[in-house]
């Protein structure tokens, strides 16, 4: 693995799954494989999970870590080409890259969309830059339009937590008060149906109209405007807000109602619930199900460390 950026740098989700669950049963066992080695953590936007787990990943194989929050702390990024930077940014992204580049290893990046410029968003302009600029593994912290480290830690959480051998998973658009980037969503409907494809799961999508997420995201997904009727047999809930695609970064009304309770969880085939948090309660997700034994929030951050574990031990061995 010389990337990983999204689901298209895994040839086989299943195996990696599988990788992953064995290396967390025996977590220090590669600490050698990361001696010397050293992982430079950028974030250009906040973070609590992803942070920790991934500095903690690198810490128990044996790495070096150097975490930078840029937006705070550095100086002030200038992304475009040709311009005479005679405004307020103050160093170009091509020297921030390559000057990263030469001291460290591998990169993990987090970028967010700007929600403004579809186009610009997602063309991933900022995050191609860095791996183009840096000349080292990148692994995606979250992109604007994806965050890959979550959507590995759900496919492992689901694989520990299914009762069937073949779980039906739901995606399920949930209210919020500010628009929220399509990156989450979008990268769970990449897996879920690679997951698919390899007989992992079946994966439905429900959202009001006017949320369908990007077609390259979805490839053959079946997508259910009826909330109750797709919550209908679920083995797993993926309850997550995002705002419009096509009316690019809006809320569009007609969501009200689509918090997931209790009462909407006796639809379902005793479903066991997900969220990559951060998590509004009771706005989002009703506290009822969050402090309840449905929850797997807190597992599913657990595993965020053996997702990100696993990923840099790839990247290591083909350092
Ligand atoms: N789920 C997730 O990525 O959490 P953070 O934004 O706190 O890293």
């Amino acid at each position: 693995m010389k990337l990983f950026t999204s689901v298209h740098d895994v040839p086989n989700v299943d195996e990696l799954v599988k990788e992953a669950l064995s290396l967390k049963t025996d977590p220090y066992a590669l600490q050698h494989i990361g001696k010397n080695k050293t992982l430079g953590l950028i974030f250009l936007n906040p973070s609590l999970r992803t942070r920790l787990s991934t500095q903690k990943a690198a810490m128990n194989l044996g790495m070096n870590v150097m975490v930078m929050n840029m937006d705070k702390e550095g100086w002030a990024l200038e992304t475009r080409d040709g311009v005479i930077m005679n405004g307020t940014t103050v160093e170009h992204i091509r020297e921030a890259a390559a000057v990263i580049g030469e001291y460290c290893d591998i990169m993990g990046l987090r970028s967010f969309p700007t929600l403004k410029d579809r186009e610009a968003d997602y063309s991933e302009d900022i995050f191609n830059k860095f791996i183009k600029y840096s000349n080292i593994p990148v692994v995606s912290l979250e992109s604007a339009t994806r965050h890959p480290l979550q959507s590995f830690a759900d496919l492992i959480t689901i694989q520990e937590y299914k009762k069937t051998a073949r779980p039906k998973v739901v995606l399920s658009w949930a209210p919020h008060i500010k628009p929220l980037p399509q990156s989450v969503p979008n990268s769970f409907a990449e897996w879920m149906c690679r997951a698919e494809a390899e007989g992992m799961i079946d994966f439905v999508i429900t959202h009001p109209r006017g949320y369908e997420l990007a077609e390259e995201f979805t490839p053959n997904a079946t997508i259910i405007y009826d909330q109750d009727e797709a919550l209908k047999d679920a083995d797993f809930i993926y309850v997550k807000n995002w705002s419009s695609y096509q009316d690019y970064g809006k809320i569009l009304p007609g969501g009200e109602g689509w918090m997931l309770d209790l009462e909407r969880l006796k639809i379902t085939n005793q479903a066991k619930v997900m969220h990559c948090l951060p998590v509004r309660r009771d706005l989002e997700l009703s506290s009822e199900i969050l402090d309840s034994a449905e929850s797997l929030v807190i597992k599913e951050a657990g595993n965020r460390l053996w997702a990100a574990q696993t990923v840099l031990k790839n990247l290591l061995t083909s350092l």
